[in-house]
């Protein structure tokens, strides 16, 4: 099971130490979300901002990109230090498909985000190429949204279609994740749990991620992946 806290929730004067922090109480993934205040109605940090945070942690910085025009931002992104870049379906079919090509390309993994009015067949086509799928449990834009439970049967098709396919994609789920959400999808057959506002609002973040992974591992439907992105050195 992966928990990876957003950054999004943090204190933005603090980045750096944050993500020290993020590591240090025993998360997986970094996740970082990119507004480019087009695709959604907000804007949050750039390249720039990656690039400064990457020395303080050997986290596994996952960037999920809700922007219109990622195709510019995949190389400065990588440059960063970004680890998997997601991006949406939305974008369309050859425009995902060229993007997700450019990704791999470029030495990163590729992960797909699906929101939540978005049909989950809309992926199909890519599901053998990635590495994530990101299925948005909130509608993007804003941390701190309670989560949308008609997202759920989403969940149980990507874990399907991930069998009957004999893929590898990670599973996650991004939006109003509560231990109590992210049981409901573990349930359904979520692995990668992306928390912002309920992480980084506990007295003790290690606490809230050691609380999650517990949550998500006691009502994990079977069968999912034993894919660990933490670097060797952190895993010991
Ligand atoms: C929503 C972002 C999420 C967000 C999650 O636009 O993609 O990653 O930070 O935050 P919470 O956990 O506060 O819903
Ligand atoms: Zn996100």
């Amino acid at each position: 099971m992966i928990i990876a806290p957003s950054l999004l929730a943090a204190n933005f004067g603090r980045f750096a130490a944050e993500a020290a922090r993020v590591e240090k109480a025993g998360a997986d993934w970094l996740h970082l979300d990119i507004m480019d205040g087009h695709f959604v109605p907000n804007i949050s940090f750039g390249p720039g901002v990656v690039k400064t945070i990457r020395p303080f942690t050997r986290l596994f910085f996952d960037v999920h990109l809700m922007c219109s025009a990622p195709e510019i931002l995949l190389e400065p992104f990588a440059a960063a230090g970004a680890d998997q870049m997601n991006v949406h379906v939305e974008l369309g079919d050859e425009v995902v498909t060229s993007l997700i090509w450019k990704i791999k390309s470029l030495g990163k993994k590729a992960g797909l985000a699906v929101n939540p009015p978005t049909d989950i067949s809309r992926a199909l086509p890519h599901l053998a190429g990635i590495s994530e799928l990101l299925i948005m449990t909130v509608n993007p834009g804003f941390g701190g949204q309670g989560f949308i439970h008609e997202t759920l049967p989403k969940i149980q098709k990507a874990y399907d279609w991930r069998l009957e396919k004999g893929l590898q994609y990670h599973i996650g789920v991004d939006g109003g994740i509560t231990d109590v959400t992210a049981a409901e999808c573990a349930r359904a057959g979520a692995d990668a749990f992306i928390s912002g506002t309920t992480l980084f609002e506990e007295r003790s973040l290690r606490g809230g991620i050691a609380k999650m992974r517990k949550a998500a591992e006691k009502n994990a439907r079977g069968g999912n992946l034993d894919l660990d992105a933490r670097p060797a050195a952190a895993k010991s």
